[in-house]
């Protein structure tokens, strides 16, 4: 049988090789790997052989099969490119027709944004670094001044890893801001630092048109002597004008985090009713673009710098947010559905 298996390979090899037109091709499979070749018939006849035969025969004859289909797929190539050649000669292809068009790739509207904001703080000095989705709790809560069972843990939603310590507690989640890599770069670094953080976080959420549970974030913190929120001011502002363009309305006002005192927030007049109130905006006129502050001086001296020596601002800002004011696109979904329709437009 296995002689017989040989016989085959060498027959239908040499075959294959004076083959040069699809339809001895064709002929060619059908007389070698169709229902009825001698190929088949040998594996459909497996079973009624002793185990030991059968053994040996049928790793070869699906040897023979695989070997035969590949030869098979690199004849069918070969054969296309004698094709190719044959119309040519004949005048039969015309090749100077015009090319099918080719469909040009583009670049998805986050990165768009993400490279577009990275090059406005890159030009006031800023540099771009890049950190761990899944973090520790301690740099994702305990360093930023959120301790353990602090309600302000419940501002973020949290996705914990499922990993626990010898305490039985978890201490590995999915980031849930881009403000642990402050302490990371702060721990490494001496001031003055100047760094933005671009990168995905993730939120235990149901979500709708404003909410996601996977979103981008751009962290951005400045640590130096004499930094003072009129700087953080300054920053934020030339940072949306720059954006958004000059015409669009700026609101800063308190708002608390645990790692910044005082605490603020920056919101931008809504794109869609341009601020007289309306679904989108909760009825209030303004969307909120970010959250900042001056850096606790605790975190400072959690990382080694005298906050009396040093002072520093920090911001996060969400980075679909921006696009949908820059756009005017509704629904933060669209962003990670993948329909090319909406795709395309940018
Ligand atoms: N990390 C905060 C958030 O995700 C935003 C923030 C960053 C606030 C830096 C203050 C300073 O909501």
């Amino acid at each position: 049988m296995i002689s017989k298996l040989e016989e085959l390979r060498r027959q239908a090899l040499s075959e294959l090789d004076s083959v040069e037109n699809p339809e001895s091709l064709e002929n060619w499979r059908i007389r070698y790997l169709g229902r009825k070749s001698e190929l088949t018939q040998i594996l459909r006849g497996l079973a009624s052989l002793p185990i030991e035969e059968r053994r040996k025969t049928g790793a070869a004859a699906n040897e023979l099969r695989v070997f035969l289909e590949t030869s098979l797929a690199a004849r069918e190539e070969a054969v296309r490119e004698i094709e190719i050649a044959r119309s040519i000669k004949e005048g039969r292809l015309d090749v100077t027709l015009p090319g099918r068009p080719v469909s040009i790739a583009r670049l998805h509207p986050t990165t768009q944004m993400l490279r577009q904001i990275s090059d406005i703080f890159t030009s006031m000095g800023f540099e771009v670094v890049e950190g761990p989705e899944v973090e520790w709790e301690y740099y994702n809560f305990e360093a930023l001044n959120i301790p353990q069972d602090h309600p302000a843990r419940d501002m973020w939603a949290t996705l914990w890893m499922d990993y626990t310590d010898s305490d039985g507690r978890h201490p590995m989640l999915l980031r849930t801001h881009t403000s642990p890599m402050q302490i990371r770069v702060m721990e490494s670094r001496q001031p003055p630092v100047r760094v933005i953080v671009p990168g995905k976080v993730y939120r235990y959420e149901a979500t709708d048109a404003t909410h996601e549970s996977m979103f981008y974030q751009i962290e951005g913190f400045a640590v130096d002597t004499n930094i003072t929120l009129a700087d953080l001011k300054g920053t934020l502002f030339e940072f949306a004008r720059r954006l958004f363009g000059k015409e669009r309305k700026m609101r800063f006002r308190c708002d608390y985090f645990p790692f910044v005192e005082p605490g603020v927030e920056m919101a931008v007049d809504c794109f869609q009713c341009s601020g007289a109130g309306c679904q989108l905006c909760s009825e209030t006129g303004w969307i909120e673009i970010l959250g900042a502050g001056m850096v606790h001086p605790e975190v400072l001296s959690r990382v080694g710098y005298d906050p009396d020596v040093y002072t520093g601002f920090a911001f996060g800002l969400g980075l679909e947010r921006m696009l949908m004011l820059k756009y005017g696109i509704e629904d933060i979904r669209l962003f990670y559905s993948n329909d090319l329709r909406f795709l395309k437009q940018f």
